[in-house]
């Protein structure tokens, strides 16, 4: 599937992944929503987009918090109907035992990495179906049973469920909804691993499978 004029939101697009994803999709000449917290980030990397030759907005998007989500999709509607969403913010905080981790932290691992998924594609997913196309990608991980970090491994567990759930709703729909399990990156996030310029390809064509492909996936990348 050509990704030339498609509507692309990814969330957490100043940084790491989402920037390579973000870059990537502008250079095919997507229309690129760039949705994170810090501003001068997606500033720059919208402007990215735009240079490689795609066309690049930043919204401001708290993906936890339900009106910073009603209020950036808003002003995405300027590129047109979102027809690929990237569920791509995440954060990986408060490693510790899980008797030692405060409850405010598994709440905000929580709100990030499976409520912001929950609230995009409840937002989004009505606009899809009525046109009739969809691509959606959560960005899971292949860590689920690591000691010290309970709440981001029970968090990527629920995106995955998540997913699967969704994809079997969307039977008889050309609405694709996968998950992908990128391997560690060196990112803000984690120091070592691949960049994330290496795995960004086998990522992106989990938005640009043909209709029939399978749903409900989550697909590993070495
Ligand atoms: N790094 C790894 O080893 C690895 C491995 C497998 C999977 N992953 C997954 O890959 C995804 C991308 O992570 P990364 O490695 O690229 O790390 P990263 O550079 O830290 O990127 C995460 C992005 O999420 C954004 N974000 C965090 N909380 C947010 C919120 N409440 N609302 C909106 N945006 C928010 C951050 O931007 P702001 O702070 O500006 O909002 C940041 O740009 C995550 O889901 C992560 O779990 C990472």
């Amino acid at each position: 599937m050509n990704l030339k004029n498609k509507v692309i939101l990814i969330t957490g697009a100043g940084s790491g992944l989402g920037k390579a994803l973000a870059l990537v999709a502008g250079q095919a000449g997507a229309k690129v929503i760039c949705a994170g917290r810090r501003k001068d980030k997606i500033q720059q990397i919208a402007e990215e987009v735009t240079q490689a030759g795609g066309v690049g907005l930043a919204v401001e998007m708290d993906v936890t918090d339900l009106k910073s989500v009603e209020k950036g999709l808003k002003q995405a509607e300027k590129m047109g109907p979102i027809e690929i969403l990237f569920n791509n913010a995440g954060i990986i905080t408060g490693l510790k035992a899980v008797q030692d981790l405060p409850i405010e932290e598994w709440d905000k691992i929580m709100a990030t990495n499976v409520r912001g998924p929950y609230l995009l594609i409840r937002a989004i997913l009505p606009g899809m179906i009525q046109r009739g196309f969809g691509r959606i990608v959560n960005i899971s991980a292949p860590i689920k049973h690591l000691p010290k970090a309970s709440a981001y491994c029970a968090s990527k567990c629920a995106l995955d469920s998540l997913t699967k759930a969704v994809g079997y709703e969307l039977k008889g729909v050309d609405i694709i909804i996968n998950a992908v399990e990128p391997p560690f990156l060196d990112t803000e996030m984690h120091t070592g691993g691949k960049k994330p310029e290496e795995v960004v390809a086998q990522v992106m064509e989990l938005a640009t499978l043909e209709a029939g492909s399978q749903c409900g996936r989550i697909v590993k990348i070495a």
